[in-house]
C-alpha cells in the first residue's frame, strides 16, 4: 500500500498583470473624481493598479500566471491533475474558470477543476482546500490560483470604493512532498457581516437586477479586517508551535497599506518582514497573496526555505491563513 504524503508543497509560483500601471491621477482624470493622489496615498497606500482590457476575463490573466508558475515548478500541464481558481469574478455563471484554464492549459487529464469563491480569501480558501486534497492522496499537483478583474464590478462614479482595486492573477504548484511543506492552514466565515462588504445584484431573466456593483463600508471593513487577520494568524501558528519572531515573511491580502502596517504591528512582525504590493497594485481581491508572493520569490526576497505567513480577508465575511516553509 502506498503511503500517503507528509506534506503538500510550493514547487512554482507564477503572477500576471494587464497593461501598464495606471496612477491615481490619471484614474482620477478618466473617471472624473472628487479625489486627489494624495489622500488615496495617505489613506490607501495605493500610488497604481492594473486594469484589463475590455473584454479579457480572469482566465486570460491565469493562463500567463499558471504558464509561468509550471515553468519554475519544472512541471508539464499534463501533470496537473487538480486546478483551482479562487475568483470573485468568473468568465461565465458557468462552466467554472477552472475548467476554461485548465481547457487553455491543454490538460487532458480529466482531473478536477472548479472554482472557490471567498473574494479576497479566496486563495487562502483554495490552498487549504488543495492542500487537504494532496494530502489525502486523491491528488499529487495542483494549481491553485487567485485570478480576478474586480474592474468590471466597480461603480466608476462611487470614489470611495473604485479607487481601491485592480485586475491581475497569481498562481502556485502545490505538490505531495516528504519534506515540509504546508505546516497549517485555517479558514473562517461568519456570514452575519455579508452586509459590509457585497456586490448585491443577481441575474434574472437574462438581465443583471438589482445592484451588480461592489458596495463596501469601508471603515466597519477596515475595523474587522484587522482583528481577523490577528486572529487567524496566531491561529496558525499556534497549531505550528511557532511564535511570530520565527516568521521569515508575513504576506496579507493587499487591501489597504494601513491594515497591513496594524496587523504587522498587532503580531510583532517588523515592518520590513511584511510583504506589500498594495501600492503598485491596489486590492487585487482573491490574486492579491499569489501576486505578492510570485514578486517576492522572484525578487529574491523569500526563498526556499523561508518561512511565510499568508493571510486574507474578505467578504462573506471571510478570512484565512496558510503557514508554510517554502
Ligand atoms: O479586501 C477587503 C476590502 N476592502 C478593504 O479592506 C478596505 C477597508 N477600508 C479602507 O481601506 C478604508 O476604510 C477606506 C480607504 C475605504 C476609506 O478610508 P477611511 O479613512 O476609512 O475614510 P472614510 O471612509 O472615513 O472617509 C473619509 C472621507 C469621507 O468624506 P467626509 O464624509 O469626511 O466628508 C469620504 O467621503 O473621505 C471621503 N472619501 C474620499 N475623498 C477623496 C472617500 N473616498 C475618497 C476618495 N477621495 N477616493
Amino acid at each position: 500500500m502506498s503511503q500517503l504524503p507528509k506534506y503538500a508543497r510550493i514547487t512554482g509560483t507564477g503572477s500576471f498583470l494587464p497593461g501598464s500601471p495606471i496612477g491615481n491621477a490619471e484614474l482620477i482624470a478618466a473617471h472624473r473624481l472628487e479625489s486627489s493622489d494624495d489622500w488615496i496615498v495617505e489613506r490607501t497606500g495605493i500610488r497604481a493598479r492594473h486594469l484589463a482590457a475590455s473584454g479579457v476575463t480572469a482566465s486570460e490573466l491565469a493562463l500567463p500566471a499558471c504558464r509561468s508558475a509550471l515553468e519554475a515548478a519544472g512541471r508539464k500541464p499534463s501533470d496537473v491533475d487538480l486546478v483551482i481558481v479562487a475568483t470573485s469574478t468568473p468568465d461565465f455563471i458557468f462552466p467554472s474558470t477552472a475548467a476554461l484554464l485548465q481547457a487553455k492549459l491543454g490538460i487532458a487529464s480529466g482531473g478536477a477543476a472548479f472554482d472557490l469563491q471567498a473574494v479576497c480569501s479566496g486563495f487562502t480558501y483554495a490552498l487549504s482546500v488543495a492542500e487537504k486534497f494532496i494530502r489525502s492522496g486523491s491528488h499529487r499537483c495542483a494549481l491553485v490560483v487567485g485570478a480576478e478583474v474586480f474592474s468590471r464590478i466597480l461603480d466608476w462614479s462611487d470614489r470611495g470604493t473604485c479607487v481601491l482595486f485592480g485586475d491581475g492573477a497569481g498562481a502556485v504548484v502545490l505538490e505531495a512532498a516528504d519534506e515540509p511543506g504546508i505546516l497549517a492552514t485555517a479558514i473562517h466565515a461568519d456570514g452575519s457581516h455579508h452586509g459590509i462588504l457585497s456586490v448585491p445584484g443577481q441575474i434574472c431573466g437574462g438581465q443583471p437586477t438589482g445592484d451588480p456593483f461592489l458596495r463596501m463600508d469601508g471603515q466597519a471593513v477596515f475595523k474587522f479586517a484587522v482583528k481577523v487577520l490577528a486572529d487567524v494568524a496566531n491561529e496558525v501558528l499556534a497549531a505550528a508551535g511557532m511564535s511570530s519572531d520565527e516568521l521569515d515573511w508575513l504576506i496579507p491580502h493587499q487591501a489597504n497599506l494601513r491594515i497591513l502596517s496594524a496587523t504587522a504591528k498587532k503580531l510583532h512582525v517588523p515592518t520590513e518582514k511584511c510583504i506589500a504590493t498594495v501600492d503598485r497594485h491596489g486590492n487585487t481581491s482573491a490574486a492579491s497573496i499569489p501576486l505578492a508572493l510570485d514578486e517576492s520569490v522572484r525578487g529574491g526576497k523569500i526563498k526556499r526555505g523561508d518561512t511565510v505567513l499568508l493571510e486574507g480577508v474578505g467578504g462573506g465575511f471571510t478570512w484565512g491563513a496558510a503557514l508554510l516553509k517554502f
